[in-house]
């Protein structure tokens, strides 16, 4: 089976940012400029860029691109205190996504044993580079899990965009479906559309078609009907979030799916990379949840389709307690049952390894 290479959606250039436009996707492969670090927020808080991996990949390039444009001769001190700056100002432009913060205090902390602005710029670079590689890496270790959870054959559905667009390569949920197709296993995705912004049937169902995975488009409220009379065998999500006691914020939609999943016995799997895990964030409600514009509900591609001055309720994620959750999916293995236990000992692993 050939190999296919997917698009990048974040490409660094030293003095610019190039990000895939998953707006105007799946007519569109146009790419967004991005030399400053207000033109990245725009982007990261717009969805131009968007998946927890990829917009923490954006942003620890960010910071770069905003150190590559300061002065080498300035001093050290108000280069980290502008850093910092910088820093909190990217990490506001979504609050539920813990790889952002992740990326960006990786950034930050790569140049502890800098001793000059130039050693730091360098050092900021080497570490956003490290990011975006390990990412692809942890993405492929992810898959090859996942896919020894599947049979030849099985059908597994999914909800939203936790694919190559949303990582460095691969994804974290699509990631297996990757590897089946390279090695010719036949495994077939049902990709809810994912409302109201349609991650599922804009990207998902794009990026896998382009792969030649076998993908059938439903609409969210398909999901159970469709797990019934399609002898659906598992579902695998992506996560934004996973909080100590393994609580899971996703795209919205997603805590229904994992209640349809107990109600039917199927699986319901989270394909998580250790940076999604937050212990800092002892259990669910304790996840942020971005709520986002009323337009995106009121409105499809631009035309409203809701009545004038209708009150809205927008939350982009929804949180998934950990009972619900048949395994968690990380690099280092698969995880049964027994999160808060399990989940501290494999990040705390992590850190000893990137400290
Ligand atoms: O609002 P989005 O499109 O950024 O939401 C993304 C998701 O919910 C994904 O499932 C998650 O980030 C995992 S991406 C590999």
């Amino acid at each position: 089976m050939s190999k296919h290479t997917p698009i990048q959606s974040v490409q660094y250039r030293g003095d610019h940012l190039l990000l895939l436009d998953q707006h105007e996707l799946p007519h569109k492969t146009d790419f967004v400029r991005i030399e400053t670090t207000e033109q990245l927020w725009n982007a990261i808080h717009a969805l131009q860029v968007r998946g927890a991996p990829a917009i923490g990949i954006a942003a620890a390039f960010g910071l770069s691109l905003w150190a590559n444009q300061q002065k080498e001769e300035s001093d050290l001190r108000t280069f980290v205190h502008q850093l910092k700056i910088q820093r909190n100002y990217l990490s506001s432009a979504r609050p539920t996504a813990v790889n952002l913060c992740w990326a960006l205090d990786r950034v930050v902390q790569s140049i502890q044993l800098a001793e000059t602005v130039q050693d730091a710029i360098q050092l900021m670079e080497i570490e956003a580079l490290t990011i975006q590689r390990e990412d692809e890496t942890t993405c492929q270790q992810i898959g090859e899990y996942a896919l020894s959870l599947f049979q030849p054959g099985d059908r597994i559905l999914t909800i939203c965009n936790p694919g190559s667009i949303a990582t460095a390569r691969y994804g974290t949920a699509l990631a297996a479906f990757y590897l089946a197709q390279e090695r010719g296993v036949p495994l077939s995705v049902y990709a809810c559309e994912t409302r109201p912004l349609l991650q599922g049937s804009r990207l998902t169902t794009w990026e896998l078609q382009q792969a030649g995975v076998d993908v059938t488009l439903i609409t969210d409220n398909m999901a159970a009907h469709t797990i019934r009379i399609k002898n659906i065998s598992a579902i695998i999500v992506g996560c934004d979030r996973i909080a100590a006691n393994g609580d899971t914020a996703n795209k919205i939609g997603t805590f229904g799916l994992a209640l349809q999943a107990k109600a039917l016995g199927i699986p319901f799997y989270v394909a998580s990379p250790l940076s999604t895990i937050d212990l800092d964030t002892p259990t669910g409600e304790c996840i942020p949840i971005e709520e986002r514009h009323p337009e995106e509900v009121t409105h499809l591609a631009g035309k409203r389709i809701a009545p004038e001055g209708v009150r809205v309720y927008n939350p982009a994620f929804d949180v998934t307690p950990h009972e619900y959750i048949s395994a968690i999916i990380t690099e280092q293995g698969i995880i049964f049952g027994n999160y808060r236990e399990k989940l501290a000992m494999v990040k705390n692993q992590m850190n000893l390894l990137i400290s």
